[in-house]
């Protein structure tokens, strides 16, 4: 599936505005649920905002991180992410 996205929402935000009701995201974009955990395909991680050491700590309660692992309401969108392929993590 494809989708648009404007600048200045998070990555989990434009997901969830675009009816894909598979990520959670119960705590809102407040990174204490990791119920927003995305895979982000290779060739797209680098170029992603550094990750806080908080949003380390909580990928690690995640028994589905991967390398590729991310929280997307930690990631603003910008439009250098355009063409950013994302997968929805498995539900811990
Ligand atoms: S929505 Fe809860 S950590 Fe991202």
């Amino acid at each position: 599936m494809q989708v648009t996205a404007e600048p200045g929402l998070s990555l989990m935000e434009i997901i969830r505005e675009n009816g894909i009701d598979e990520l959670m995201a119960l705590c809102g974009g407040c990174c204490s649920c990791a119920t927003c955990h995305v895979l982000i395909a290779e060739d797209g991680f680098d170029q992603l905002p550094k990750m806080s050491a908080d949003e380390d700590d909580l990928l690690d309660s995640s028994e589905h991180r991967t390398p590729v692992s991310r929280l997307s309401c930690q990631i603003a969108w910008s439009d250098e992410l355009d063409g950013l392929t994302i997968t929805i993590a498995p539900e811990d």
